[in-house]
Parts: C-alpha cells; sequence; structure tokens
C-alpha cells in the first residue's frame, strides 16, 4: 500500500556516525566470477530474473530475495519503480528498525565517498559533505515512512539468464533509522528501481552487464518476477508509449484520461505515474469521484448495495450472497483503461479488466482497489498501482523512453539456459 514515490530532502544534518565493522574481505572479488571483458560484451543481451512473492490482497505487497554481501546472506525487498535507492535494515548499529523477516543486514567497511556521483544524485540542489569519507541518505516516501542511512559499495550475487553468475559490486543504502509510515510493510528494505543514477536497473546497466530496462510481471494468483535487460519479451508484442519529456522523476507516460466501458469520460489531464512499491491505484480527487459517480450509477437499480461494516477498502458492495470471485460481479462492473497520447495524434490505452481495480473481500464483498489520491497526499500525481498491473509484463525501458506493457502469464517464470559456468 505505500505509493512509493519518493522525496529526497534537501538537507541533511545528520550527527550519528555510523560504526562500521572492519572484516578483512579484500580476497572477496576474486572468489565470484566476475564476467571478463567478453563476456561482459556478451552479457549485455543477457537478462536477471528474480522470483517475487506476495500479493495484493490479502498480503498487500509484492516481494524479491536479493542475495547481498560476502558470504551472501538473504533479504526480501519491496521492488519499487516509485524510487531509486536500494536499501536494507541495518545493524550499523540500528537506531530505529522495523521488524524483518531475516537478521539486519550488517555492512563491510567499503563507504561510498561523499564526492562520488552516486551520492551527489541522491542530494538534490546543493550537496555538502560534512563528511568527506561517507554519503548519508534521507529518503521519504509518499505514505510518510522514511529511512536514514549511509551508503555502502556491497556485491549482490545474480544470476544472468545466459546462465553466468555475477557478483556486481552496488551502492546500497545501510538504512539505521527508519520510521514507518501507515502502510508500512514487514521486510528487510526496498530495491529501487526507478530511473535516478542509484537505482539498481542504472547501476547494472552502468557495468555493462544489461541494458537500461527493467520490468514486472504481477500474477493475479499471488508471485510473479521481475527482470532487468530485455531478453524475456517478445518486444514485437509490447504496446509502448514514450515516457514524458516534462516529467522525468519517475517513470510516468504523462497525461491521460480516463476510459470507462470503452468510453471517454472527460476525466483528463491526470498526470500519471506507474508505481509498484504502490500496492493500489490512486486518482486524484476530482477523477476519483468522477470515477466513484460512474461506478455508482452502474449500479443502480442492480442487486447490490454498499457494504459500509466492510471496512477492506473505502468503498465496498455486496450481494445478495457473498461474492467469491471476480467473475461473480462481471454484469455489475465495467472495465476500465488509461488512454495515453503517444506521438502525433495516436493514443495508447493501458487497459485496466475488472480484475484490476476491483477486490473480493474476505467478506465476500467487491472492494475498489482506486483510491483517493489526494487524501493521502499525492496532490495531482496519479498513480498507478500493482493492482492495475497484474497479469502483465510492464516494461521500462529507459533506453528507449519509453513504457511498455503486454498481458502475460505471470505464474511462469520465463524460461532459459542455466549453463552453470
Ligand atoms: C542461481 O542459480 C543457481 C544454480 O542454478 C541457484 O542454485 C541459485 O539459487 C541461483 N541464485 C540466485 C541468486 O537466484
Ligand atoms: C478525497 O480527498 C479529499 C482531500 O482529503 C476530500 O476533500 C474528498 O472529499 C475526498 N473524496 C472522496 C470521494 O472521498
Amino acid at each position: 500500500m505505500k505509493p512509493g514515490v519518493v522525496v529526497v530532502l534537501a538537507f541533511l544534518v545528520l550527527v550519528l556516525r555510523v560504526s562500521l565493522s572492519s572484516a578483512s574481505d579484500d580476497h572477496r572479488q576474486k572468489w565470484w566470477k566476475w564476467p571478463s571483458s567478453s563476456q561482459a560484451g556478451k552479457s549485455i543481451c543477457s537478462s536477471v530474473v528474480l522470483p517475487l512473492y506476495g500479493n495484493v490482497y490479502p498480503q498487500g505487497y509484492y516481494y524479491a530475495q536479493i542475495n547481498v554481501g560476502y558470504p551472501p546472506r538473504p533479504y526480501f525487498v519491496d521492488p519499487d519503480t516509485g524510487s531509486d535507492l536500494t536499501w536494507l535494515q541495518c545493524d550499523a548499529p540500528c537506531v530505529h528498525c522495523t521488524q524483518a523477516p531475516h537478521p539486519y543486514y550488517r555492512p563491510n567497511n567499503d563507504l561510498v565517498p561523499c564526492k562520488d556521483p552516486l551520492c551527489a544524485s541522491l542530494h538534490s540542489g546543493d550537496h555538502r559533505c560534512d563528511d568527506p569519507d561517507q554519503c548519508d541518505y534521507e529518503v521519504e516516501y509518499a505514505d510518510g515512512g522514511s529511512s536514514l542511512g549511509v551508503l555502502v559499495n556491497d556485491v549482490s550475487l545474480l544470476n544472468l539468464t545466459n546462465g553466468v553468475q555475477i557478483a556486481p559490486r552496488l551502492a546500497i543504502g545501510c538504512g539505521y533509522d527508519q520510521i514507518p509510515g501507515p502502510s508500512y510493510q514487514p521486510l528487510d528494505g526496498v530495491l529501487g528501481l526507478g530511473k535516478g543514477k542509484t537505482s539498481i536497473v542504472s547501476q547494472l546497466h552502468s557495468q555493462g552487464l544489461i541494458k537500461n530496462i527493467v520490468g514486472h510481471c504481477f500474477s493475479s494468483r499471488g508471485g510473479g518476477f521481475l527482470f532487468f535487460g530485455d531478453d524475456v519479451y517478445d518486444s514485437s508484442r509490447v504496446i509502448s508509449t514514450p515516457m514524458s519529456r516534462d516529467y522525468r522523476k519517475h517513470y510516468s507516460p504523462g497525461y491521460g484520461e480516463v476510459i470507462y466501458g470503452g468510453k471517454a469520460t472527460g476525466l483528463k489531464n491526470l498526470l500519471v505515474i506507474f508505481d509498484s512499491g504502490s500496492s493500489y491505484t490512486y486518482l486524484s480527487s476530482q477523477a476519483y469521484e468522477g470515477l466513484l459517480y460512474l461506478v455508482r450509477k452502474e449500479l443502480s437499480g442492480k442487486p447490490i448495495r454498499e457494504a459500509v461494516d466492510d471496512e477492506t477498502l473505502p468503498f465496498c458492495w455486496k450481494g445478495r450472497r457473498p461474492f467469491k470471485s471476480i467473475k461473480d460481479v462481471r454484469k455489475y462492473f465495467k472495465p476500465l483503461a488509461l488512454s495515453f497520447s503517444s506521438g502525433w495524434r495516436s493514443k495508447t490505452q493501458f487497459e485496466i479488466p475488472l480484475e484490476g481495480y476491483l477486490l473480493i473481500s474476505s467478506r465476500g464483498s467487491v472492494c475498489l482497489g482506486v483510491l483517493n489520491g489526494t487524501e493521502v497526499g499525492l496532490q495531482n500525481f496519479n498513480i498507478i498501482g500493482d493492482i492495475s498491473m497484474q497479469d502483465k509484463m510492464v516494461i521500462y525501458d529507459n533506453d528507449k523512453q519509453t513504457i511498455g506493457w503486454l498481458p502475460a502469464n505471470c505464474d511462469r517464470l520465463p524460461s532459459y539456459d542455466t549453463i552453470s559456468i
């Protein structure tokens, strides 16, 4: 439920210094197979696929496992296209951490210096270096949650789809002071998949390991997969639209219009962001109220009424008998879509079937998975969350500057060679 859009705080005044264990691990890099320069050339056509776990409802989030450090340890992280920095709850020691599925990350002593461009990219405006040897960061999420910590370099173990195992050294946040937001998730950290320099996809790309492409496939039956690179989908089948040139901070196709039951609604000029860090979809209050009006109009006179006692989501409806699946409400609702202009006079539609904006609660009512963005402080942003991206591959192509999608069975991991080298 965490809208993952990140706000980087402009001024950081940190008094804490992180004490880091001084492990002697200089041999670390020789241990793991690094692609030689010839392999690196080949692996640019390769990809990384990570299985996903979790669901929109009832769990409320999807997560991936990453393996960090030497020896590598597993961590469960929230894949977030709405933010850049990957961070782990960190025993540095931890000032304030939340409950996590694994022991907190123990950082090595490989600090990212303050002058590093990766550090600068996390700070907007005037970037001061109070301590040149370390890069302090603070990220604040749209739901008010935050993480404060220091940037370290560490190895992450990844399998390329061509069978090569790599252990690139990546900058990640050692988060030793977290404030959970209202939609906090009991995970080890966040996997930043945004467009910024610190994002995992940008870092893997700048090391020549993959193309600058990231995507995900959330299954409505739970689980799915995440991928970096482009050899897991058929690009000829992808429907795509250019990323906005005006709004570059997040993955945004620019302004869209709500289509309901195949008809334009006049709910338009909505600045849309694709954000995997958000479980639900959010519309700014005017569009939200407009959609609610259309949905209610459609329901009037039908044997279905508002279930005020079901608090699963703000708006739920019940029928004569409890609903078991979306199939039971097909006759009451119409599909949604968002329409984007994707060039001179051409439009692209992001279709949202009933499963993409409704869910069946544990009490057997049908609930609206589109929420009021204005109420949670999203201002005029409209967020496409996980619920609306289910059963599609959604592809953020930073090379071509496009956002694309295609219907997919997200239950099946893309198959690839598993030749061990
Ligand atoms: C990589 O592949 C190996 C061998 O197939 C497997 O045992 C391991 O779990 C995989 N590691 C990751 C990080 O996916
Ligand atoms: C949406 O949120 C705004 C701001 O809190 C509020 O004024 C408006 O009434 C809300 N709309 C609905 C339908 O809940």
